[in-house]
């Protein structure tokens, strides 16, 4: 049973859910993130629920600059989803980012945990640690990142795994390798959103490539679910993938989008985009046994919910769906 825990990156996407999800099994969460409440619209939309409950505290703290001491401080497990996500922006001189949140920043919250004896660090890795695979990836093949982002995950990556093989560490890492998430909250970046943004104001979504390009989409409960139950796994590190069980092509996921809306998706091509893999795919062997995990929402009910958030959003979030 947790008492009292962590979660970095608690304003965003994913870190917003499991904050609630924690609030309501009636865990003390401590929500660390680099945007500040009240000056961060999406940070605001995504922890409206949370502000206000006496069991969530706000932490406004960059994880690569500021003292993490008293964020860790009192806390048995730390969920780390703080990151600078999207693969493919992170080519040039944006990489600076990617390296000082993800890799520093990283660096930084395992030196705090050591410090205040944490007990279990979950770390939200990803499926781009990989690279291209024409099967199922299972977490002991070869990874071979091709975007800087998937390199800055993987370092991140390899830094928990280290930190939790030191013989005095007290520390235990489980990292999971999510695989493209959606569902209400999603970034405005990414796929999902954008077709269901383009099937309600006629703005056309820009594919990348052919449209042939595979992704096991997952659905942000799912992945919510397992990252729960990575905090109970026992075992000094352990590496798991959470996927959504089936891989769908780019020209799928238009089809899906438009029978969930009843709407044409207008689209426009753009080249294929440095980075980008052309297929992931999760064997789910390893979360079924060491999680008790298997998906259970499937690409149409979760693009459904997702449409439903998206139809109430605010005119200014929306606005970054076409940018
Ligand atoms: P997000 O951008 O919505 O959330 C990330 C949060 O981290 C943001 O609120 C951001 O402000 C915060 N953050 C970034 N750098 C920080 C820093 N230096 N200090 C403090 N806070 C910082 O992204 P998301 O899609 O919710 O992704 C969450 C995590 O899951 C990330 O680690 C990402 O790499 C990983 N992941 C996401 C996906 C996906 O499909 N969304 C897939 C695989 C892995
Ligand atoms: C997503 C997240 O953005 C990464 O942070 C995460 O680490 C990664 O999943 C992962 O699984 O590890 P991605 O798979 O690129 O990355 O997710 P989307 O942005 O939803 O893109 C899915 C596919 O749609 C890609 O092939 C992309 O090229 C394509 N796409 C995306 C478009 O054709 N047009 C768009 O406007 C956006």
């Amino acid at each position: 049973m947790m008492a009292r825990v962590l979660v970095t990156g608690a304003g965003g996407f994913i870190g917003s859910h499991l904050v609630e999800a924690l609030l309501a099994r009636g865990v003390e969460v401590v929500g660390l993130d680099r945007r500040r409440l009240g000056e961060h619209p999406i940070a605001d939309e995504n922890l409206a629920a949370a502000v206000g409950n006496p069991l969530f505290t706000p932490l406004c703290r960059d994880l690569s600059t500021d003292q993490l001491d008293d964020a860790v401080d009192g806390c048995d497990t730390v969920f780390h989803l703080a990151a600078r996500p999207g693969v493919r922006p992170s080519w040039g001189a944006e990489f600076v980012d990617y390296a000082q949140a993800n890799v520093l920043g990283t660096h930084r919250l395992l030196d705090a945990c050591a410090r205040s004896g944490v007990r279990r660090l979950v770390y939200a890795s990803s499926s781009s640690v990989y690279g291209p695979a024409n099967r199922p990836s299972r977490e002991a093949d070869p990874t071979c990142p091709v975007s800087p982002y998937g390199v800055s995950k993987l370092a991140a990556e390899h830094l928990c795994l280290a930190h939790s093989r030191r013989p005095d560490s007290q520390l235990t890492v489980v990292a999971l390798r999510y695989f493209t998430v959606y569902g209400p909250r999603q970034r405005p970046d990414m796929a999902i959103g954008r077709l269901l943004f383009a099937a309600y104001t006629g703005f056309p979504v820009t594919i990348f490539g052919d449209g042939s390009q595979r992704r096991e989409f997952t659905y942000v409960g799912d992945v919510v679910a397992a990252t729960l139950a990575a905090a109970h796994v026992d075992a000094r590190y352990a590496v798991v993938n959470v996927g959504g069980g089936a891989s769908v092509s780019m020209r799928g996921a238009i089809e899906e989008a438009s029978k969930v809306t009843g709407r044409h998706i207008p689209v426009q091509v753009a080249d294929a985009q440095p980075g980008d893999v052309s297929s992931t795919s999760a064997d789910l062997t390893r979360a079924g046994r060491l999680l008790g995990y298997w998906p259970t929402v499937g690409l149409h009910e979760g693009m459904a919910r997702q449409s439903a958030w998206l139809v109430n959003l605010s005119r200014d979030r929306l606005a970054a769906f076409t940018s």
